[in-house]
């Protein structure tokens, strides 16, 4: 039990309030009750309870510049000191407040360091958070009161640890039909439910393992979710993608079926103009030449051909008649031959008789001179034998040499007359000469009187050759201009009475392909803006699997984060803490004489989180605590204190109600006497408010602060 609580420039006051046991602190408004009870958290705790834990927060209810707040028990007293502590930064000027703390145990147990003396007050006294602003109480939400009670309601469950656990979150969260459903969440579900429970050490009781867990997740949580943040701006991107694409995927499949229908339809466009421009052509071809040829046939008509040949023939006429006829040669010359025939005849008798006449007169030549010889001879020889001229010869010679020259005589007169036929014949053969040459003149002019007609024939030859070849090149050129017409007018024929295959209009069609070309390319721009947003939307997708894995986790953890958290373990874990919390604060109420009967809701209908409480009126309604009145919260509240104290097992229990000014004089004498029943279940009961009435409190010390004042010693009121 804590007997006094000592004070000095805590909100201007320095006093010591001793206690009993069973206090009251009345008084007027600002005469120090709240004061106390501060005094006695920031001793306990080394801060002021309800307030921030910082240095500027404590310093704020010092007076001066040392502020001490000390507590004494029946067997330790400590006191901590608060000193004010100002630095001035050289450089900067800024001045720095700091606070020091010195701390004071007695008696000691050779405590030194200030670690060491708050491990003593920790150890003496606890550090459990007592004091209970009722309006504070009042002001919080749900979550925060829940978070008030658990949080002075240690879980030590024995029917929880972690092997427990790691069975409720798989049999909650690792369900077959997630397994069926998707495999990969629920593997991913496992592998995380594992790794939290890792967190879980095993020497934490199940609270700390829950909270080391819990902590784990919400890390865990944030990394993923912004992973899956991440992801989720391509998955509304992808949904706005998809529904754009739906939207137009029909569209898209008709556009296609049309561009194919164009493409083929501009195909056969195509093909068309180009068959019918060449049909055209060929048209043209046809029509050109048939003007051409009309154009040649007049030209050929125009053309004046002279085709009189009159006086070609005529003057051929003139040049055959005018041709000399060729006479009988052989005829003509035969009489000259004959002539020269009988001529050379007698040139060779003449000839021959020369001949003989020149034989004889030579041989009467070498008679005369072998006669002449043997005359010489013989008388050369005179008495000598002719046949040896050794010989000598008497025989007489003169016979002989008369002889001689008689037959000498005889030889020259036969010569003398040969002469005369020689030369007669010589005579002779002269004539016959001139008569051959005559004959052989007249021959001459019978052969050049030939020779005349043959070149005059050449001549004339020639000129008719000329005079023909000129009349058949008229003949000629009059059948070449028939001919040529002829050919002419065939092809004209022909080409006028051609079949022509009829033919569209090309400039149309032209008109037709290029609108269907520009559509086309529209309807591809088309097409390919969609296939490029598919494409996207393909990568997109393998990026959202690749991603999905954020998803996959984050889900996990929300889910697992539900299961540790109030809705899951620590729901059942309260559940089951608060069925007992309940139960003693309905006995405590009926200890206090309220019959009601507290109840408490941690899940809404729909499976909600939530905390709220309250108790069940004698109507059998459920009222919650926020709409019972202020007096009837005060009592739920007392009982639910003095529960949740007595659960905690603190190494002091101290139950401190301020601001009970709302209480009525009854009420606050039900309150009285109910805590008093309950009194042994606590060290110390502090209760303080502006009370303005008498009440009975028996066993209670009450304080007036208001009579006393500040600065002073509270006086018994009995
Ligand atoms: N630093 C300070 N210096 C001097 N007086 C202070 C200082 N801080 C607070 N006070 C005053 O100390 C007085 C004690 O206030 P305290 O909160 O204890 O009053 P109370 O008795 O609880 O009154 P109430 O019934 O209104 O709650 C108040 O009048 C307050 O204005
Ligand atoms: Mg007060």
């Amino acid at each position: 039990m804590i007997t006094e609580i000592q004070m000095e420039n805590i909100k201007g006051q320095s006093t010591t309030q001793s206690l009993t046991g069973k206090n009251i602190f009345i008084g007027r408004n600002g005469s120090g009750k709240t004061t106390r009870i501060q005094a006695l958290g920031l001793a306990m705790q080394g801060s002021i309870p309800g307030r921030g834990k910082t240095t500027a927060e404590t310093i704020k209810f010092a007076t001066d510049e040392s502020m001490t707040v000390g507590l004494k028990t029946t067997d330790f007293e400590f006191t901590r000191n608060f000193t004010r502590d100002e630095k001035s930064n050289g450089k900067t000027g800024e001045t720095k407040i700091s606070i020091k703390e010195t701390l004071n145990v007695s008696p000691g147990k050779g405590e030194r360091t200030a670690t060491e003396k708050k491990a003593r007050i920790q150890d003496e006294i606890g550090n459990f958070p007592v004091a209970l602003d009722f309006n504070e109480f009042l002001s919080l939400s749900d979550a925060k009161r829940r978070d008030f009670i658990y949080s002075l309601s240690p879980i030590d469950s024995d029917s929880w640890d972690k092997e427990k656990l790691s069975h409720y979150l798989q049999g909650r969260m690792l369900t077959t039909e997630l397994e069926k459903n998707n495999k990969e969440q629920f593997e991913i579900t496992k592998q995380l439910i594992g790794d939290a429970l890792a967190e879980y050490r095993d020497k934490q009781d199940i609270h700390d393992g829950l909270i080391s867990m819990i902590d784990w997740v919400a890390k865990e949580s944030t990394f993923w979710k912004r992973k899956q943040a991440d992801s989720q701006g391509t998955v509304r991107q992808m949904a706005d993608m998809k529904n754009e694409l739906a939207e137009t995927d029909r569209n898209i499949a008709e556009t296609k079926k049309e561009l194919e229908e164009l493409q083929q339809n501009l195909i056969e466009i195509e093909k068309k103009v180009a068959a019918d421009t060449e049909k055209k052509r060929t048209i043209d071809n046809r029509l050109n030449r048939i003007d051409e040829l009309k154009a040649e046939i007049k030209l050929v008509n125009e053309t004046e051909i002279d085709i009189d040949n009159t006086v070609l023939d005529k003057d051929l006429a003139g040049l055959i008649a005018s041709m000399p006829l060729l006479f009988d040669l052989e005829s003509k010359l035969l009489p000259f031959n004959n002539a020269i025939y009988k001529l050379t005849e007698q040139a060779n008798e003449q000839r021959q008789a020369l001949h003989k006449v020149q034989e004889e007169m030579m041989n009467v030549r070498a008679n005369v001179q072998t006669l002449d010889g043997t005359l010489k001879k013989v008388g050369e020889l005179a008495g000598v034998c002719v046949i040896s001229q050794m010989i000598s010869c008497n025989k007489d010679f003169t016979g002989f040499d008369d002889y001689v020259a008689e037959k000498k005589a005889q030889a020259e007169q036969a010569l003398m007359e040969l002469t005369i036929q020689h030369d007669e014949l010589k005579k002779r053969a002269g004539a016959l000469e001139v008569l051959m040459t005559l004959q052989e003149d007249g021959k001459k002019e019978v052969f050049s009187a030939a020779q005349e007609i043959q070149a005059k024939r050449e001549v004339l030859s020639q000129q008719i050759k000329m005079k023909e070849t000129e009349i058949q090149k008229k003949e000629s050129l009059k059948e070449r201009k028939e001919g040529k017409l002829s050919l002419l007018d065939t092809e004209l024929q022909k080409l006028v009475h051609e079949k022509t295959e009829p033919i569209g209009d090309i400039s149309i069609m032209e008109k037709q392909a290029i609108g269907t070309r520009a559509r086309i390319e529209e309807l591809k721009v088309q097409v390919d803006e969609k296939d490029k947003s598919k494409q996207t939307l393909v990568l997109m997708n393998e990026n959202v699997l690749q991603n999905h894995e954020a998803e996959y986790k984050s889900n996990a953890l929300k889910v697992l984060n539900e299961s540790l958290g109030a809705k899951g373990v620590q729901g059942e874990l309260v559940k089951e803490i608060l069925e007992p919390i309940r139960s003693q604060i309905e006995e405590n109420l009926k200890l206090m004489e309220f019959e009601q009967v507290p109840y408490f809701q941690t899940e809404s209908d729909t499976g909600k989180e939530l905390f709220e409480f309250g108790w069940v009126n004698e109507r059998g309604h459920e009222v919650n605590f926020d709409a019972l009145s202020t007096g009837q919260q005060t009592v739920f509240l007392a009982a639910m204190m003095m529960t949740i104290i007595d659960r905690a097992q603190p190494k002091l229990r101290i139950l401190v109600m301020d601001n009970l000014n709302h209480l009525d004089k009854q009420n606050f004498q039900l309150l009285i006497y109910g805590l008093d029943k309950l009194s042994d279940k606590v060290d110390n009961i502090i209760l303080a408010g502006a009370l303005e009435y008498d009440f009975t409190a028996d066993g209670w010390q009450v304080d007036d602060l208001s009579a006393t004042g500040v600065d002073q010693d509270a006086s018994k009121i009995a």
